[in-house]
């Protein structure tokens, strides 16, 4: 499912079209909850997700986000990111919108973690979470 932009910009949620090295060079140096991660492990994630959305500009990888879904019930929302140069133009919202709202598990509940960006999610009904909410980290 592709979505044309104005302006030569276009979503795409093609896993095939993902700029794998650009995607970890970014994730991997860039994000703080990604720092160091490993290329296998980038390679992985995009085999393993429900689906990915990129957002590219004349070819040229500048966004992304990853979903994790059981498909029926539930969504998780991830690895987003706009390239520096190209934030605050609505871009960040665009890959949000199009994971979230206009994709597969649009009737589904959404979960994410974010340190910062409340601001940009709560635009898409995300809230801070019920008390019914558990959650248990990865064994270091
Ligand atoms: C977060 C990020 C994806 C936003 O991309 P962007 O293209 O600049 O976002 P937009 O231009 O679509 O902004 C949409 C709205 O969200 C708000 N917003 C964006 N980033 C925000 C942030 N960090 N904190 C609070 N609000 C934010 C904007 O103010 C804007 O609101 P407005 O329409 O009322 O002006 C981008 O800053 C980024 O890649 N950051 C580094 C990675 C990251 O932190 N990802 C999120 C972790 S889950």
């Amino acid at each position: 499912m592709k979505k044309e932009l104005p302006g030569g910009y276009e979503l795409d949620d093609s896993a095939a079209r993902v700029d794998l090295a650009e995607v970890h060079r970014f994730l991997s140096t860039e994000c703080y909850w990604s720092k160091g991660r490993s290329f296998e492990t980038q390679v992985r994630l995009v085999q393993e997700a429900s689906r990915i959305v990129g957002l590219y500009h004349e070819g040229r990888q500048i966004g992304f986000a990853r979903t994790v879904s059981d498909g029926v019930l539930f969504a998780y929302l991830t690895d987003v990111y706009v390239l520096p140069e190209y934030r605050g133009r609505g871009f960040g919202a665009m890959i949000v919108r199009f994971s979230v709202d206009e994709g597969p598990f649009a009737h589904t509940r959404w979960i994410l973690h974010t340190v910062d960006a409340h601001g940009l999610y709560k635009k898409f009904g995300f809230a801070p979470p019920t008390a019914r909410t558990l959650e248990r980290q990865a064994p270091s």
